[in-house]
């Protein structure tokens, strides 16, 4: 086993609450964002992003409840460039143990032209709400939004007026799902060298997932040295969603051998968030979802269920314990093949001899093209009338 304790410590900041409730359709009651709230600070959760405090009284109140009964984890709310909503936004946060204001701007030619200010009265914008933010509290995230849509010196220029009025997060947002792993890389890596002070800040990557890339692009936005990766259980969030949690936490600690970082992360809760957040949000987890789908550790061909029922690593890369999951899930169905009828029947209580397994195997084949899934039920009425023809 790999040891982690002199890794570097990836910051994980789960907006499930903010940026996954902004879906259209996954709204949550005031007590559901309290209990999954609840649930990602015993998770390990180092930040939570519980809401945009100006959005409505009903997040208000969220927040502000959320950050009373704050264990561990730092709570952050959001806010637009303005000094009315990053005072309600620090209203909100301040009863917490450890308050965060994000605050954020769309600094693309895109967004540049909505409240139509140019390149100096944007960034005058930035120096004046992110030093009123950091009279406020003493953490600050600042997001560029569609950062990976503006133009390089235009970003260095304003990331470095963020740091200057005081911010010590910068967050990097792919707001659209534009980017791809190089230039995520890439980014991270200009501002890196280009920005005075940039050392002394953490970077976060914010990934959306429009061309099915948000895990990839926040794992390679940590490999040229971001050390906070924004997400949310499940990937919620609008359009495509954002980079899932259970994914890049699983991937760092998988492939631990190349991604070398580490987290504060409570594996084991995972499967219980994830069915929790599908439950309340109202968005089923799809069956092949990485890490948390129906099918993710299940297996009904004959040849991986004989390789499973062998040795574990033959077609499964992770535990499902590790996951909060009891055990792998052998399927039977018309893939499967006699090693599992035979695992699966003396699981039942059934040890047969070789001759009887034939016979019970050839009925079950048959069933198994009538029907998709065969359940517990099935073996057991079919043993019964293997036996009363006997
Ligand atoms: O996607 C995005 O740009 C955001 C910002 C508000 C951080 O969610
Ligand atoms: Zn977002």
């Amino acid at each position: 086993m790999t040891d982690t304790s002199t890794q570097d410590r990836v910051i994980i900041f789960d907006t499930t609450l903010r940026d996954g409730e902004q879906s259209p359709g996954a709204t949550m009651t005031h007590d559901e964002k309290l209990e999954i709230a609840s649930l990602l600070d015993e998770m390990g959760v180092d930040v939570i992003e519980a809401g945009f405090p100006i959005a409505s009284e009903g997040d208000f109140a969220a927040v502000s409840e959320i950050a009373k009964n704050s264990k561990n984890s730092v709570i952050c709310g959001l806010s637009r460039a303005k000094v009315g909503d990053i005072d309600r936004c620090w209203e909100a946060v301040k009863h917490a143990a450890r308050p965060r204001i994000h605050t954020f701007i769309g600094t693309s030619p895109q967004h540049r032209a909505i409240p139509n200010l140019d390149m100096d009265e944007m960034a005058d914008v930035i120096h004046q709400t992110v030093t009123h933010a950091r009279n406020l509290c003493d953490n600050i995230q600042w997001s560029p939004m569609d950062a990976t849509r503006t133009e390089d010196d235009y970003l260095c220029r304003v990331v470095e007026i963020a740091i200057k009025a005081g911010a010590t997060t910068i967050n990097i947002p792919d707001t659209v799902g534009y980017t791809a792993p190089a230039e995520s890389a890439k980014i991270i890596r200009m501002l890196l060298e280009r920005v005075p002070g940039a050392d002394d800040i953490i970077f976060a990557t914010h990934c959306h997932n429009d061309l099915g890339m948000a895990t990839a692009n926040a794992l390679a936005a940590v490999d040229a040295g971001a050390r906070q990766i924004e997400c949310t259980i499940n990937g919620l969030g609008e359009r495509a969603g954002n980079t899932a949690l259970e994914e890049v936490v699983m991937a760092m600690r998988v492939r631990n051998d190349i991604m070398p970082y580490q987290t504060g992360i409570d594996t084991t809760k995972i499967m219980n968030l994830s069915r929790m957040v599908a439950t309340v949000s109202g968005f089923p987890v799809q069956y092949n979802k990485a890490i948390v789908g129906k099918n993710a550790f299940a297996h009904e061909s004959g040849i991986h269920q004989d390789g499973m029922l062998k040795s574990a690593d033959t077609f499964e890369i992770m535990r499902p314990e590790d996951v909060g999951l009891s055990e792998t899930n052998l399927v039977m169905g018309k893939h499967s093949g006699r090693a599992a009828l035979r695992a699966k029947l003396a699981d039942l209580g059934y040890d047969l001899a070789d001759n009887q397994l034939k016979d019970v195997f050839v009925r079950f084949k048959a069933l198994a093209d009538r029907k998709k899934e065969i359940f517990e039920d099935d073996l057991i009425a079919l043993m019964r009338d293997t036996t009363s023809d006997a």
